[in-house]
């Protein structure tokens, strides 16, 4: 591309172009919303080139595109490859779709370049040819990460570029089964005239990418870093170009990790894969119920587990509640894992349903193993913890809590509750605590069921007596 292509810069809120960036968009007013794009999109870049000159169409420009029927279109599915990293497959649906482009966010130090050079190695290991794109790192960086990997990532070719051109040109000229670019929001390329990592370079970064991507049936995986608002930084719209979008969260100094896919147009998404964080890189956790149980503490008070429903996938989890006297002032509520308003509402509840104040107390709220609880089944576990720590009394190391709680202080079932006894009859649970509306009508091996009401008959049951 020789001569300097044509940007300008588009409105993010109302579409209008603009020649020149202003902090303004004079048409709708909205500020901070002007972000370079190419004025000629597309028709001009890498696909028209290799297309075949055909007759030319009324529109300028355009040329007739072969339009095969779609039963003679060659299927890659079935075609997925498999790293061997069980998780990792499982998250991203069955293995890799060849031609996909695969985001992968995360915080800084989660472990997102450890993943993806594990992934390259596995697959260069499997006879498939990989790429590493390095922006953020040099050569010796990326090399120290590979040895703690005991040269499992060894064969893996390194290119240490950020401009877009070079690492296209160079990925295309090998025979690449897969290529990982580490970050995109280091990659940059010379026809806008904005800072690598600005939401216009990332943006048509992504685009160009995904285009070489389908184009070539290379994979493309592209690390995404994550602003302070858990988004992958850059546009939203970055989202919206990949195939898949996965994040790994964990807590900074816990040693597990969670992939989780938050969009997969080859699979279904909410899917979680669990990993540790070891001297030698991330190890897949097969049966993650275990881990995060391990390091419970027996017939301690503020302690009660629940099952949570990861994608498909059931996980016991433990909660624990810590209430403690407050000092001056306004009594703190820190909530880890558990939505703060969830809490507070809880917290509420509590009070009015179960004569539990906490007016006077500190509460901590702690969703163990860097989990996340998204779903409200987890409700009755957080505030039997939080009854329990109040009280002071355990409940037994051995019981679950499923349900939702109501403003009402009454108990809602949740979904699948038969997926969720059945892990945790797995994991040597015996006593299950949950809506009486939701028992299911077959029985659970091994777990006797408790129905209760409201959080005043669960409490009494757990408590008085
Ligand atoms: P890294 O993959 O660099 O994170 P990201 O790319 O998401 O910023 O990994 C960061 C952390 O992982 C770093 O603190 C070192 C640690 N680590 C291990 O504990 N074991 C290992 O084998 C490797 C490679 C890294
Ligand atoms: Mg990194």
């Amino acid at each position: 591309m020789s001569p300097k292509a044509k940007t300008v810069y588009r409105c993010t809120n109302c579409g209008a172009d603009h020649p020149k960036w202003a902090g303004r968009c004079d048409i709708c007013g909205e500020w901070n919303s002007l972000v370079e794009e190419m004025a000629v999109p597309r028709a001009s870049s890498t696909a028209s080139g290799r297309r075949v000159q055909g007759q030319r169409s009324m529109a300028e420009g355009g040329s007739v595109a072969p339009t095969p029927r779609l039963r003679d279109i060659k299927s890659s599915a079935g075609r997925r490859l498999k790293t061997g990293i069980k998780e990792f497959d499982f998250v991203l649906g069955g293995g890799i779709v060849p031609g996909s482009m695969v985001l992968v966010g995360g915080e800084p130090g989660i472990g997102k370049s450890t993943l993806l050079l594990q992934v390259a190695g596995r697959l260069q290991e499997l006879g498939h040819s990989t790429l590493y794109v390095s922006g953020e790192e040099s050569a010796l960086q990326v090399k120290l990460r590979a040895e703690r990997l005991h040269g499992s990532a060894e064969d893996v070719a390194l290119l240490n570029e950020t401009l877009l051109e070079t690492i296209i040109a160079t990925a295309g000229s090998q025979r690449l089964d897969a290529i990982v670019i580490d970050s995109i929001q280091t990659v940059f390329t010379s026809d806008l005239e904005g800072a690598p990592g600005n939401v216009g370079q990332v943006r048509e970064c992504a685009a160009r990418l995904m285009r070489f991507a389908k184009e070539t049936e290379t994979t493309v995986f592209a690390v995404g870093h994550v602003t302070k608002g858990g988004g992958i930084a850059g546009p939203k719209t970055l989202e919206h170009i990949v195939d898949t979008v996965l994040y790994f969260e964990g807590e900074g100094m816990l040693e597990h990790r969670v992939l989780r896919a938050t969009k997969n147009r080859f699979g279904s998404v909410d899917e979680i894969g669990v990993f540790r964080m070891t001297e030698e890189g991330l190890i897949a956790v097969e049966n993650p119920s275990e881990l995060f149980l391990g390091d419970r503490l027996h017939n301690s008070s503020g302690s009660a587990v629940t099952a949570l429903l990861e994608g498909t996938r059931p996980v016991l989890i433990e909660i624990q509640g810590l209430a403690a006297k407050a000092g001056y002032g306004t009594p703190q509520r820190v909530s880890t894992g558990y939505d703060a308003r969830r809490l507070a509402l809880l917290l509420a509840v509590l009070d009015k349903r179960a004569g539990l104040s906490f007016s006077q107390l500190d509460v901590f709220l702690n969703v163990v193993g860097g989990v996340r609880m998204q779903e409200p089944a987890g409700d009755l576990a957080v505030a039997s913890a939080l009854a329990s720590s109040v009280y002071d009394r355990p409940v037994a190391n051995s019981a679950i809590f499923l349900g939702e709680v109501g403003l009402g202080g009454e108990i809602r079932p949740v979904s699948q509750t038969e997926r969720r006894l059945g892990e945790a009859g797995k994991m040597g649970m015996t006593t299950a605590y949950m809506a009486e509306r939701g028992i299911p009508k077959r029985g659970t091996r091994g777990i006797e069921i408790v129905g209760v009401r409201t959080i005043n008959d669960l409490f009494r049951q757990l408590f008085n007596g």
